[in-house]
């Protein structure tokens, strides 16, 4: 994936589909124009990969947004997750179907079990199979799965996770998960790579970042792409949403990518999957 990347890059997941290596996070855009004009200007930006949630309130603007751009539907990818009072096979099957009626599209490109819950995860795979069969998903994946979370659902299915969204940043570098998914031929999509701000003041950063001419959230954003890991900042600015995009035209040395591995403190800006059963 290194060689030469750009904001035009895909991988090819598991099941031979390709998907982005960059794209624009969503969850917190509030819902209406806050979120069509964001995902408007990262299209036109040259994003191509855009990340929402039914827990995130506002799949219906970036499906609008999506259906308005002057880009066709098939160059853009759209990814979505089932939320957790949805599990179930005949639950998950029916929160698709809203999902996919308010985004106003015919298909999704992928669709993630947002947490693993407990009891019920199993049974909403098997949900998530049957959509992938019909065509209504090109993909299927999990998020916030954890290694074992992984084998239990090897245990009981044989359709391998296309990919795993996770939290990932030099301040939660999970190094081993990424190597089991690595392993797996499961792709690695790192969320709150910017650590929802909270380390964008690190001066650490600021040093790494003058010596490439880069902000701190570029360096975040980079480093993540060189661990080779699908990457999605969020933000609702267009300043921010062309900065975060401006990372294609550097490479962070090896040296200075050891140095942000050890910026590793295990932290976690939302929930943590680490104690999910
Ligand atoms: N699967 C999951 O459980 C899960 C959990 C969390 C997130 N996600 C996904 O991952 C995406 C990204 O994660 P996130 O939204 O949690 O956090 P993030 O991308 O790490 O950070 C977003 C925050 O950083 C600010 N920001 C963005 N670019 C900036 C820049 N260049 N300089 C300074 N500040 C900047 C944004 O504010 P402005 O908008 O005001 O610019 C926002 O407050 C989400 O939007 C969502 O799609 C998934």
């Amino acid at each position: 994936m290194m060689k030469g990347i750009n904001i035009d890059t895909k991988v090819r997941l598991n099941n031979g589909v390709e998907m982005p290596i960059f794209g624009l996070g969503t969850y917190q855009a509030r819902r209406g124009k806050e979120t069509k004009e964001a995902v408007l200007a990262a299209l036109e930006a040259g994003y191509r990969l855009v990340d929402t949630a039914a827990m995130y309130e506002n799949e219906g603007d970036v499906g609008e947004a999506v259906r308005k751009s002057s880009i066709p539907r098939e160059e853009i990818f759209v990814t979505t997750k089932l939320w957790n009072s949805d599990h179930g096979y005949d639950r998950t099957l029916a929160a698709f179907e809203e999902s996919r009626q308010k985004l106003g599209l015919s298909y999704v490109d992928l669709y993630l079990i947002h947490w693993p819950v407990e009891g019920l995860r199993n049974e909403s795979w098997k949900a998530l199979e049957k959509l992938l069969k019909e065509g209504k998903c090109r993909g299927i994946g999990v998020s916030n799965y954890m290694t074992w979370h992984l084998e239990e659902l090897f245990r009981n299915s044989s359709t391998v996770p296309a990919v795993n969204q996770v939290e990932f940043s030099p301040y939660l570098y999970q190094k081993n998960l990424l190597e089991f998914c690595r392993k797996h031929d499961i792709q690695l999509e790192a969320y709150s790579p910017l650590t929802k701000g909270h380390k964008l003041n690190d001066p650490r950063l600021d040093d790494i970042g003058s010596k490439y001419s880069k902000s701190p959230a570029q360096i975040l954003i980079r480093w993540a792409l060189q661990k080779e890991v699908i990457v999605i900042p969020k933000s609702s600015r267009r300043d921010r949403i062309l900065e975060n995009a401006d990372v294609f035209d550097f490479v962070i040395s090896g040296k200075d990518m050891k140095v942000l591995d050890s910026f590793n403190q295990d932290l976690r800006t939302s929930w943590d999957p680490s104690t999910a059963p």
